[in-house]
């Protein structure tokens, strides 16, 4: 028997297009949940309305094409509870909060720009870039993410702009950043193909961010989330000299070799005078239905080294599968489930961040217009 796994379930729904806008269903962000259990399929679909007129004919090839798939079981295509106009539960707050506006400004329409590094890969720095963008959204600022990220570009994927172009221009013949959830994005991944192997140097890496800071219209932006390499070496230090930093933001795993690496990381921020707002403490512990914690990794290893390295803690983020299975949709837990207990530790993260920038700035008398 061929065991069907979540993701061939999702590659079959790409080719299943709406007949409205003529794009795949995934690519439309209309896959809400996906769970495969001994060949039995489940998926719930989110609709643009109510009384989406393509209800059934959406539904009838979301099953055929499931059906398709070799020793399938038992097929559920359900409708999702949501709608995209009630999914954002969080409006933006009528009276815009004012951001902190770093010194040093690349470009007046952005305030601050600010680096989310990691000293080696897989920590979830991608997946804290985009919950920290979606929650500051949900404060009422504007944001935008930069996925320097050139080994792993996953910005797109977990922003839902998996198979997003640049196709739009502004008024002045600007390329606009493709956009999803409130969160401007512009990645190497819109530029080569994922097959392709990807092989850069320095130079060429630095003049690519800054040609994704300059020359495309990214309107006003209160926060500019830069996803960096991993690592501490030749790439990190161009892309930081070319984008003049308001602050940066380590992430780390409880473990002690992940804290040797965050020494390291803190070490090149100050070496180039950029403050660090804190270290984020991610896969922090793991907890299960019943409520049984289980730390994992260790634990409260990021919050002693901030203390020991004198930089603020930011938070404890736990490893929740929803958070993971929603982040290969497209779906940040902070905009998909605004409920949840990871969306409010990713909120008070995203506050964190706000007023430690805006501490360090008053700090160091730079005009903090706050
Ligand atoms: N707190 C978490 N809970 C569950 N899964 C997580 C969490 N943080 C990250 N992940 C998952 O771990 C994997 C690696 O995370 P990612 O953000 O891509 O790391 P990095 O950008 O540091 O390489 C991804 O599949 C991501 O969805
Ligand atoms: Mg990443």
């Amino acid at each position: 028997m061929t065991e069907i796994t979540r993701e061939a379930v999702l590659e079959v729904l790409t080719q299943v297009i709406e007949p409205n806008k003529q794009q795949s269903l995934v690519a439309l962000g209309m896959i809400d949940f996906v769970s495969v259990c001994d060949n039995s399929v489940k998926v719930d679909l989110i609709f643009p309305s109510t009384d989406y007129p393509q209800r059934d004919q959406v539904l009838q090839a979301a099953r055929e094409a499931i059906q398709a798939l070799p020793d399938v079981k038992l097929t559920t295509v359900g409708i999702s509870l949501k709608t995209p106009a009630a999914t954002p539960a969080f409006q933006r707050p009528a009276n815009k909060p004012t951001a902190p506006v770093a010194g040093k400004q690349l470009l007046p329409n952005i305030k601050n720009v600010i680096a989310v590094s990691s000293g080696k890969g897989g920590v979830g720095k991608t997946s804290v870039s985009v919950n920290l963008a979606c929650a500051l959204t949900q404060l009422g600022y504007k944001v935008g993410i930069v996925d320097a990220d050139i080994y792993g570009p996953n910005v797109p994927l977990m922003m839902g702009l998996r198979h997003a172009k640049i196709t739009g221009e502004s008024p002045e013949g600007k390329p606009l950043p493709p956009e999803n959830h409130d969160v401007k994005v512009m990645s190497v991944a819109f530029l080569i193909k994922e097959e392709q192997p990807v092989v850069w140097r320095g130079p060429l890496l630095d003049r690519i961010i800054r040609q994704f800071l300059s020359d495309f219209e990214w309107g006003e932006l209160d926060f500019l989330l830069v996803d960096l390499p991993p690592g501490t070496g030749d790439a990190q230090l161009t892309i930081m000299q070319g984008a003049s930093l308001a602050g940066a933001i380590i992430v780390t795993t409880p473990q002690e070799v992940a804290l040797h690496d965050s020494r390291k990381g803190l070490a090149m921020f100050t070496g180039q005078n950029i403050p660090c707002l804190g270290i984020i403490e991610n896969m922090s512990y793991f907890e299960c239905d019943h409520g049984q914690r289980y730390e994992i990794f260790g634990h409260g290893g990021g919050r002693e080294a901030a203390e020991k390295l004198g930089v603020p803690f930011l938070g404890e983020i736990p490893i929740v599968v929803e958070q993971r299975e929603r982040a290969d949709l497209g779906q940040p837990m902070v905009i998909a489930a605004p409920d949840s207990k990871q969306a409010a530790v990713f909120r008070e993260v995203a506050e964190g961040v706000v007023a430690n920038l805006r501490r360090v700035q008053e700090q160091n008398k730079v005009a903090a217009h706050v």
